[in-house]
């Protein structure tokens, strides 16, 4: 045994358990144009529920029907992890909270109000009222469930006193979880771990709840301010899944846990996630969030187990852990890259995707299988990041209002670029030419002829996803009307095929968005709300 595999072997049983509490949901849905369908929730939400998380805030149910209804079957659904859903400090939100996660076999109500001086102001509400609201509200809160957490919002910018106050106040009123929000990623670990362990010391009646620390990731130093917190006390680490999150995101979930993993010989602390899920769910999360993972981001980077340099890979070769501090294998990426082709059957279609993390369904498995068939004649090696992406993106749903039927482009030196497309809308075929300056310029204005729409196109990213000339390109899509953010991916080998068919994947999911919203009216945005 190396001295790596000794540490966290023999420190195991000896670990005082840390919880995860996952809000890629909630937190992390709420960056803009992360917006997750329906079904692309309950997904996450079972995922989230198998890898081990302990608590899954499952969305805020005020905010709209469709996080109502998504909170609600995710709690009916869930099988070990306990269902929070987010609610402001007012009767009406906690009563619908309530509605939506009662369903669970163990269901968490949290409630939160702005503290600071600046969020203070915004209700218009003086210290004093403050206060007696958080008592109202939390005692509310804890009358309908026997589980609540509270959060300060903006706990890190609040006068010390007026916290300790408020804590105290949530505290008598029944919270058993009070959350330390560092809400625009204000701390560092020094002062984060120290206001957790002044908290603990100060305020009547801590000792006897469950301290949790929630960082955003402005500075940069999320992970490692929840960490400090823990050292600090704190037992519960919120987080999201790639670190997804307004701004520059929450604390990612994979570098917390790896971090504890890795280095239980100093933060003796063990959780109940099982790390061989991670990559699975990280590439699922970027998929349906319209999110890239950047190829360098710790854990579940492209470039997080790649070694390039010749001293790097000769050291590789002769022993793993001179570069690397965990195996791939630990967060679940497979050790080896064997190449599929035209040739592969299904048998080893289905064991190649169970060594990738996917046991598919029949029906997904055949869907998977058409797909890589028409991959493999078109390109002779087909890798292990070949299948991922069919896996994850460019199903063309039987049901899709819009749906690409010919798409043929004429690009060159000489301009302009001309593209011809046929487009089923609603079942009726049409056909429309289409110039633009370059190739995806003029297939998008084709799509525009087609079905004409005021949405705005705000991100436009192309990823290769293996290196050569006949690689497939991920492409993904974001766009914006009235207020509502969609997102659409694709992958093909035909890089503008590609680009049509997520600009068409995110104008079905703006149809979808329209439809769910009843006509113009646009949702309700969470920082409407706050
Ligand atoms: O960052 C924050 O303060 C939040 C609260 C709602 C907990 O997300
Ligand atoms: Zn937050």
């Amino acid at each position: 045994m190396t001295d790596q595999t000794k540490n966290s072997a023999s420190s195991q049983a000896t670990k005082e358990r840390v919880v995860i509490f996952d809000t890629t949901l909630r937190d992390g849905e709420q960056s803009p144009g992360a917006t997750m369908t329906h079904a692309e929730k309950l997904e996450i939400a079972g995922l989230l529920d198998e890898m081990g998380v302990d608590i899954i805030e499952a969305g805020f149910p005020i905010a709209s029907e469709g996080d109502f209804r998504a909170v609600s079957e995710i709690a009916a659904n869930s099988k070990n992890a306990v269902i929070c859903g987010l609610a402001r400090a007012n009767i009406k939100d906690i009563d619908r909270c309530w509605e939506a996660v009662k369903g669970a076999a163990q269901p968490r109500i949290h409630t939160f109000i702005g503290t600071s001086p600046l969020h203070r102001a915004i209700p218009n509400l003086d210290m004093d009222q403050m206060a007696d609201r958080i008592h109202e509200t939390v005692t509310h809160a804890r009358n309908l469930c026997d589980n609540v957490q509270w959060s300060p919002m903006d706990a890190t910018r609040t006068e010390w006193d007026y916290l300790c106050r408020t804590v105290e106040i949530a505290i008598k009123a029944g919270a058993s979880t009070i959350n330390i929000p560092d809400t625009v990623g204000y701390t560092a670990p020094v002062e984060s771990a120290d206001l957790i362990r002044r908290l603990i010391e100060t305020v009547p009646g801590a000792d006897e709840v469950v301290f949790a620390t929630h960082c955003h990731n402005d500075l940069g130093m999320a992970t490692a301010n929840a960490l400090a917190a823990v050292a600090g006390g704190a037992r519960q680490i919120e987080c999201t899944i790639n670190g997804l999150g307004e701004r520059a995101g929450n604390t990612a979930l994979e570098e917390v846990v790896m971090a504890l993993k890795v280095r239980g010989d100093i933060m003796p602390y063990a959780t109940g996630i099982d790390t061989t899920k991670i990559m699975n769910i990280s590439r699922r999360v970027a998929t349906v969030s319209g999110f890239p993972v950047q190829f360098n981001k710790a854990i579940v980077g492209k470039n997080a187990f790649a070694h390039e340099s010749g001293i790097h890979q000769d050291g590789m070769l002769k022993n793993a852990e001179t570069f690397e501090i965990m195996r791939p294998s630990d967060v679940g990426l497979a050790e080896t890259n064997i190449v599929m082709g035209k040739h592969s059957g299904r048998a080893a279609l289905r064991s190649k995707l169970h060594d990738l993390g996917y046991d598919l369904a029949d029906n997904q498995l055949n869907d998977v299988f058409v797909r890589f068939k028409e991959l493999a004649d078109r390109k002779k090696e087909v890798y292990d990041e070949d299948l991922i992406a069919l896996v994850n993106v460019g199903i063309d749903g039987e049901g899709d209002r819009l749906q690409i039927k010919h798409l043929r482009v004429i690009c060159g030196t000489e301009g302009p670029q001309q593209a011809t497309l046929t487009m089923a809308i609603d079942g009726v075929e049409q056909t429309t030419e289409a110039t633009g300056d370059g190739p995806v310029d003029a297939t998008f204005n084709a799509v525009r002829n087609l079905f004409p729409h005021d949405a705005r196109l705000q991100l436009y990213q192309v990823h290769a996803v293996t290196e050569g000339t006949d690689a497939q390109a991920t492409v993904s899509v974001r766009m914006e009307e009235a207020g509502r953010i969609v997102t659409g991916q694709s992958a093909d080998t035909d890089t503008v095929v590609a680009s049509a068919k997520a600009y068409v994947h995110a104008l079905n999911n703006l149809l979808i968005r329209r439809e769910k919203s009843g006509g113009d009216t646009p949702e309700v945005n969470y920082k409407d709300l706050t």
